[in-house]
């Protein structure tokens, strides 16, 4: 990536039947990523980040940062490197600049309103617009306000932004979500790292990013244990420091290939992948049929003239099956022997994949947040678009195993969460091609 964005114009056209053998490297998670990113906005030293995913979230980001005073630089590309492994970057926000997210950023990508932490526990102040809705759910803000204020800021919304202020810094406080949220817990660990005193926050999300998180404020100096449990505790520090980190390999890109090997039939070595960030989803897939091995090279997936067998998964926080998968298992479950039924827990409005997948043929009956998929014999390729990032990749899931050519559109939604995929599913021997618009 040199600061460019792929083609918002792109579409990405796949000729299925085609089987997946081979290896395919697994990329730097986003999610762990782009909080990473912001925590930048803690010091005023080098954050440097190691295996950072090229994706357009990430450019996004580094422009939303670099207007609050961030510079950003990717180191040039080394003799021997493939292209696939991931870039480093250093982050330095010397000074910040400008206490205001606007809306115009905050639009482009919901986790933007996560500098609010940061910027927050650093200057005392931060204005950041409300995200608003998007195409998975109304997603609010009020676990953040209430962790905000729970650390003493005093927080008004007005004009579509909050406005956080804790003029003589942020205390430590107790805090207890209502509900898990990864974002409202990544900007509580940061803003807690810097307040003054202890911290507890109850109900924490146990993602693997957020121990991402951790494990990197720890190496600047943050005091943070119970990562990856429920009850995080923090001793706040007057200041942080630089540091240097690698991002953790993304489970849901895993996931995602998994079941397209899943669907598409072959061996696959999913290369860096760790199974412990995604145990929930292979079992799903162990229960389908699929052959799922550990190897010390990553997790290696196989399914060799073997039918699939249909499952009945509910989707929930970390430990639980993830969200980001629900869309691209349903794909998969539309080839399955018999009836599946998915049940989406975390966002009420994340199944804009049902009528796309429907016109390749797949049968799939929405009852609330439940869907009800009858296995087919064939899917047919068609022309379809998608509204988010994870339901555009179930389509490509399905195309994988269409009869004859699907195209999708809208292919800047894929660009913003996975590397290269025509090319690392096309070199594993899928007829997957871009087709620049
Ligand atoms: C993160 O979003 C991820 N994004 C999402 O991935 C992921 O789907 C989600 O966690 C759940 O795992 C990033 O990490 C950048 P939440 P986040 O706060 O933090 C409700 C992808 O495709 N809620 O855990 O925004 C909320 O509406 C993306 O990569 C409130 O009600 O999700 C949802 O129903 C999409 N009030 C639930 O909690 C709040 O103040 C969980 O959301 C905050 C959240």
């Amino acid at each position: 990536m040199t600061g460019s964005q792929r083609g918002s114009m792109d579409k990405i056209r796949i000729v299925g039947g085609n089987r997946l053998n081979g290896t395919i490297p697994i990329s730097g998670a986003k999610n762990a990523a782009l909080p990473l990113m912001i925590a930048s906005l803690l010091t005023d030293e080098v954050l440097t980040l190691e295996n950072l995913p090229r994706l357009n979230d990430v450019v996004t980001l580094s422009r939303i940062l670099g207007n609050h005073g961030v510079d950003f630089s990717i180191d040039g590309r080394r003799a021997g490197e493939t292209g696939m492994t991931g870039q480093t970057a250093h982050l330095r926000a010397r000074e910040i600049v400008d206490t205001t997210a606007p809306y115009e950023f905050v639009r482009q990508m919901r986790a933007s309103f996560w500098v609010i932490g940061p910027l927050l526990a650093r200057m005392g102040e931060a204005k950041v617009s409300l995200p608003g809705g998007c195409a998975i759910g109304t997603r609010p803000v009020d676990f953040f306000i209430q962790g905000l204020k729970a650390l003493g800021a005093d927080i008004d919304i007005d004009g579509g932004y909050v406005h956080a202020r804790a003029l003589n810094g942020l205390k430590g406080g107790h805090v207890r979500f209502p509900h898990v949220s990864v974002g409202a817990t990544h900007v509580v660990l940061m803003a807690a790292s810097l307040a003054a005193g202890d911290t507890v926050i109850e109900n924490a999300a146990r993602e693997p990013e957020i121990g991402d998180l951790a494990d990197c404020l720890g190496k600047m100096g943050a005091k943070i244990s119970g990562a990856g449990t429920g009850t995080l505790h923090v001793t706040g520090v007057p200041r942080l420091s630089g540091a240097r980190h690698r991002i953790l390999p993304d489970r849901i890109e895993t996931g995602t290939y998994a079941m397209a090997v899943a669907m598409a039939g072959g061996d696959v070595t999913l290369e860096g992948a760790r199974p412990e960030l995604l145990q929930a989803a292979l079992d799903v897939l162990r229960g389908a049929g699929v052959e799922v091995a550990e190897t010390n090279r990553g997790i290696r997936i196989a399914r060799n003239g073997a039918g699939l067998k249909p499952v009945d998964v509910e989707t929930a926080p970390f430990p639980g099956f993830p969200t980001d998968l629900q869309a691209q298992l349903m794909a998969l479950m539309c080839r399955a022997d018999g009836t599946s039924t998915i049940t989406e827990t975390i966002f009420e409005n994340r199944f804009m994949h049902v009528q796309e997948l429907a016109r390749l043929g797949a049968r799939i009956q929405l009852d609330g947040q439940q869907a009800t998929i009858d296995g087919v014999e064939r899917l047919t390729g068609a022309e379809v678009m998608a509204t988010d990032l994870r339901a555009s990749v179930s389509l490509v899931i399905a195309g994988l195993a269409a009869e004859g050519e699907t195209v999708i559109n809208r292919v800047y939604h894929l660009d913003r969460g996975f590397e290269r995929l025509e090319e690392k599913l096309s070199r594993c021997g899928g007829d997957v091609t871009r087709l620049v618009g």
